[in-house]
């Protein structure tokens, strides 16, 4: 009887223990920490500041989230699969006297809620970063900015790459600005002019053409950074903000100096 116990308890044990695994399976890195010089240039170049919320994902003993809180004013949330290292961020914390602004879940970073964060930071491996890349382009606000140390992410291309000594070698920061959602057919009016605009995208790169006074014109220059767009076609420059369902902005012949008011309205 009593060993028929055991055995159960045993079963129950083991059950417990793959729901857990199930739930925080292991690391998908281990754990080295970038170096301090290192971290603080991965927070300039992601011009963190005050307002901003950095999730490191993957935070290790908790230093990016507490510099960029003690160094930066920033509110930070660090995620880290492996509860001794989030212990660790917690005591770093404490040490540093932010626990106000700097929190540690003790989560798979791939389950996080990443809608809040303006700024993600992060020291993983290159396949990691590209089964992370839909999370970060589908939860991030256009205009959030990604950092990664050392790995980049494919064929998103990023937007600025930097090159920091460190004191045992040479690192690469990676930055991104996830950009707006904007392929697709815009109704357009330039002043007292009705248009279509027709945006292709693949990330921050865009193609495509603006019709205005009965003429095609094909884009042949065109910037996405976050929501901010600029379109050239046939000499007109369009320039303005990008939110879901419009667009708001100036347009202007290249080189002039006066400009009239610019809209789009999505129609698909
Ligand atoms: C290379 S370390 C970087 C630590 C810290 N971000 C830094 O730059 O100093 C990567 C960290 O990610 C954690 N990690 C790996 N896979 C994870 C996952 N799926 N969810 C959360 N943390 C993970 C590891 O335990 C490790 O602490």
């Amino acid at each position: 009887m009593k060993r028929r116990a055991a055995v159960l308890g045993l079963l129950l044990a083991a059950a417990g223990c793959a729901e857990l695994r199930a739930r925080y399976p292991g690391p998908d890195v281990v754990f080295i920490a970038t170096p301090d010089g290192v971290t603080a240039e991965m927070l300039k170049l992601a011009s963190v500041t005050g307002r901003d919320v950095v999730y490191d994902l993957g935070s290790g003993d908790g230093r990016v989230v507490v510099m960029a809180v003690r160094d930066f004013g920033a509110r930070g949330v660090g995620v880290e699969i492996d509860p001794q290292l989030v212990q660790a961020s917690r005591d770093r914390a404490f040490g540093a006297g932010v626990t106000e602004r700097a929190m540690f879940l003790w989560q798979d970073l791939f389950v996080t809620d990443l809608r809040e964060a303006t700024v993600v930071t992060i020291y993983l491996r290159d396949d990691v970063n590209l089964r992370l890349r839909p999370k970060l382009l589908r939860e991030l606000a256009p205009g959030s900015r990604v950092v990664s140390h050392d790995f980049d992410m494919g064929d998103w291309r990023p937007d600025r790459v930097q090159r920091v000594r460190g004191p045992h070698r040479d690192h690469t920061l990676y930055l991104w600005l996830v950009p707006a959602d904007v392929a697709g057919l815009w109704r357009t009016r330039v002043g007292e002019r009705e248009g279509v605009l027709n945006l292709s995208q693949r990330y921050q790169t865009l193609g495509g053409s603006l019709s205005l006074d009965g003429r095609e014109l094909i884009l042949t220059d065109a910037i996405l950074r976050g929501d901010r767009i600029t379109l050239t076609a046939g000499g007109l420059v369009l320039s303005g903000r990008v939110s879901p369902e419009a667009m708001e902005g100036d347009a202007g012949e290249r080189g002039a100096v006066s400009t009239q008011a610019w809209t789009s309205r999505r129609v698909h």
